[in-house]
């Protein structure tokens, strides 16, 4: 291995850990989750990456015991802290730190603190729990293009950030983060906006977790479906043509997910 592929004291690496199934982790990735002195992370990387974390050089900084959540300027405060102190940190996030994962936000943080950082590409949820699923997010048939958006809003905001009526326009495929609570209201937006009721939906929930589930639907059935499948957070829902190509492979779709008999596949 070259000489720059060790980590370097004082240095925060923010590291994407992939969907969840340890063997999608980069190499990179695990390299510096074994050479680092210490990693902080949330319960997104999922629980079979968390448990190879040593407990003595981890620190949990998700969800509080009382639900709440670490506000993000103390996560940023103990990047700098830990760097200071010549510490080789990992911030670990679940799929991608620059997909929906304020890895933009800590990055902005480092610089402005003078803190050397890299960042580490990794597999989002976005693509890879649509893929488990059979789903491909664009395929010549169906979708030339692919959305992703927040189903998660600000329940205080009077209109919703996402154009949702400018997204069903697009004819592309619509891959919804964060989109479990706020399905009735998204499904409804983008049938006003001129989608068909008819148009395929696909929900993958814990994607390469233990538990894994998947279930199908269109956009006039989903909400019913979620609430008899039982999908709850986290879960990636695609909207579009190419969740319809799901039924043409399943039968012969294999992963270590279902294989092993951890996996459920309720549609
Ligand atoms: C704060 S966003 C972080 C996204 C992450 N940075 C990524 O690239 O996958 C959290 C959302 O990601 C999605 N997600 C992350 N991991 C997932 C998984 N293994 N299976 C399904 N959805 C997942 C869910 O929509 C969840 O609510």
């Amino acid at each position: 291995m070259s000489e720059d592929a060790t980590p370097e004291p004082g240095t925060v690496y923010l590291v994407g850990s992939g969907p969840g199934d340890p063997e999608l982790l980069t190499l990179k990735a695990k390299r510096l989750l074994e050479e680092a002195d210490f990693v902080l992370h949330d319960k997104l990387p999922g629980p079979k990456i968390i448990e190879l974390l040593p407990d003595d050089r981890r620190q949990d900084v998700g969800k509080r015991a009382h639900g709440n959540r670490t506000p993000q300027w103390e996560i940023n405060e103990r990047l700098v802290e830990l760097s200071r102190e010549g510490k080789r940190v990992v911030r670990l996030k679940g799929g991608d730190s620059f997909v929906f994962g304020r890895g933009g936000e800590e990055a902005a943080y480092l610089a402005e603190h003078g803190v050397p950082f890299e960042v580490v590409p990794a597999v989002t949820s976005a693509v890879a729990a649509p893929g488990v699923a059979g789903i491909p997010v664009t395929h010549r048939d169906h979708a030339s293009s692919v959305s992703f958006v927040t189903g998660h809003e600000d329940p205080t905001k009077p209109e919703s950030t996402v154009n949702w009526e400018a997204l069903a326009e697009t004819g592309g495929t619509i891959v919804v983060l964060m989109g479990v609570t706020r399905l009735p209201q998204y499904a409804q937006a983008l049938i006003d906006g001129g989608l068909s009721p008819e148009t395929p939906v696909a929900l993958v929930e814990r994607a390469t977790w233990p538990g894994q589930q998947i279930a199908t639907g269109t956009l006039e059935t989903i909400v019913d479906v979620r609430d008899e499948v039982g999908i709850e957070p986290p879960a990636i829902t695609v909207i579009g043509g190419v969740a319809g190509t799901r039924e043409s492979v399943v039968d012969f779709l294999r992963n270590d997910y279902s294989q092993s008999g951890e996996g459920v596949s309720n549609d």
